[in-house]
């Protein structure tokens, strides 16, 4: 078939690349000139594990190409994937959707019959203004469906090729069909899908984008629970998954969430709950970005009494920038956060990060980056592990040991091996098992 994607971003090149790996015809649009330009010559703007090759392969088979042009859009065929941003509102909780109404505005006046297809993360309700913005430009043969977009930064690829479900928002059994045959590769291979109305898909999305910083505020809370009552996170965590009806994933306590989705979609869902004046059924989702920030607040303070007390002077090393690991991507990094707030505070700080220092730099460009983790830990007082790559649980504490000040780790993602660097001589330190590791100072006996 022969489809748009329009937007070009996290979502919109990953979407592009992978639409045109099940033999579509696509072409990409985006009004950043820059990023086509790069896409076009086969070159992913952010990083993405397997982004790179799927885009060679879309470029070399013929079926992919980049432009700028929403004209030109218009006129490729009758259907558009719709993937630009909705970040949070410059003054408010809600999504920005200024980006949605333009490609909206800029397509009706093109437009042959087509149907546009939202994937992007919005407000219920968008789908249904959207149509009545397209009627008021004169465009009445154009449909709107919402499929929202489940992928995860960092698996992007295998979550669109591979997705868990495939929801379809339509007003009508003709568009349900033709997003049926667009995904007929996935359905065949045994890929789920829910049809129904567009509210209830764009529902979905904020639903399972809430459910899941729920889960994750939720094991954080328990985090803090266990540390005044000497208990061990991760065991709970560990024995909760075993219920079903819980489950294992997204019980890892520390840091807490950020990134581009989660924190703005349940501050948008806040508000587009109160529009729909049922703000107070969601309002724990307050709570939960609340509980989501304290981690952050938790990190700051147990940094300065692990370094005895105080930050000003203290040398802290970094490790980890991107929000989440095998992701470029520094929105509302709690990382750079933690990084940012100690640097504040007069701490010296070396933030390390595998892939994002660039984007880092640019958003926090007050810190210091280095690309070597063994130059960041150089005469440290406290080592923070922020970013849950893989490189850092290979580190070697004992190649590390005679380049810190001090052997002294605070794993805010619980994720590195306690015994193993406990073992090598270290004071290690995890939010959520700070009562249940008994070899850890208490507050008295913290570094001097
Ligand atoms: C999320 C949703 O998972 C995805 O379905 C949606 O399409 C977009 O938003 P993403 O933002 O890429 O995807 O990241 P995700 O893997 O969900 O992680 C979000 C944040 O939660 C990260 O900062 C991660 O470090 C943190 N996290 C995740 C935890 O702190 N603990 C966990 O157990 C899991």
């Amino acid at each position: 078939m022969k489809l748009t994607v329009i937007g070009t971003g996290y979502l919109g090149a990953v979407h592009a690349a992978c639409m045109a790996e099940i033999g579509h015809e696509v072409l990409g649009v985006d009004v950043d000139a820059a990023k086509i330009t790069a896409l076009a010559a086969g070159r992913t703007p952010f990083f993405e594990p397997g982004l790179q090759e799927l885009l060679s392969r879309g470029i070399d088979s013929g079926r992919l190409r980049f432009t700028t042009s929403l004209r030109e859009a218009a006129r490729f065929g009758g259907l558009h994937f719709l993937c630009v941003g909705t970040p949070q509102r410059p003054d408010g909780l809600g999504a920005d959707l200024r980006h949605v109404d333009a490609v909206v505005d800029g397509l009706a006046p093109h437009l042959p019959p087509a149907l546009i297809v939202g994937k992007s993360t919005v407000p219920v309700g968008t789908a249904e203004r959207l149509t009545a913005r397209l009627r008021a430009a004169g465009a009445p043969e154009v449909q709107l469906a919402w499929n929202p977009e489940f992928l995860r930064e960092g698996h992007a690829v295998m979550d669109t090729l591979r997705p868990d479900r495939l929801v379809f928002g339509t007003g009508s059994r003709c568009a349900e069909k033709v997003l049926r045959e667009v995904y007929a590769p996935l359905i065949r291979s045994g890929v789920p899908y829910v049809a129904t109305d567009p509210a209830t898909a764009e529902l979905v999305k904020m639903a399972a984008n809430s459910f899941l910083a729920t889960k994750i505020s939720f094991i954080n809370a328990m985090a803090e629970v266990c540390d005044a009552a000497g208990a061990d996170v991760t065991v709970l965590a560990h024995a909760l998954g075993y219920d079903d009806r819980i489950g294992r994933s997204f019980l890892n306590a520390g840091l807490g969430f950020g990134g581009g989705c989660l924190p703005k979609d349940i501050r948008a869902f806040r508000a587009r709950a109160a529009e729909l004046g049922v703000g107070s059924v969601v309002a724990f989702l307050s709570e939960i970005d609340e509980i989501n920030h304290r981690q952050r607040r938790r990190t700051v303070e147990l940094t300065a009494r692990l370094a005895g007390g105080s930050l000003p002077g203290r040398r802290i090393a970094v490790l980890g920038a991107a929000f989440k690991p095998d992701s470029d991507d520094v929105r509302d990094s709690p990382a750079l956060a933690v990084a940012a707030q100690l640097h504040r505070e007069r701490a010296v700080v070396r933030v390390h990060d595998p892939e994002a220092l660039e984007n880092a730099r640019e958003a926090f460009p007050q810190l210091e980056y280095v690309s070597r983790v063994a130059k960041a830990c150089e005469g440290a007082d406290v080592v923070l592990h922020l970013t849950d790559w893989a490189e850092y649980r290979a580190l070697a504490p004992d190649t590390l040991t005679p380049l810190v000040r001090r052997p002294c780790l605070l794993d805010a993602r619980n994720s590195l091996d306690a015994d193993f660097w406990i073992r090598a001589g270290w004071q290690y330190a995890a939010l959520g098992r700070l009562g249940a590791l008994p070899h850890l100072p208490s507050d008295a006996s913290a570094a001097t």
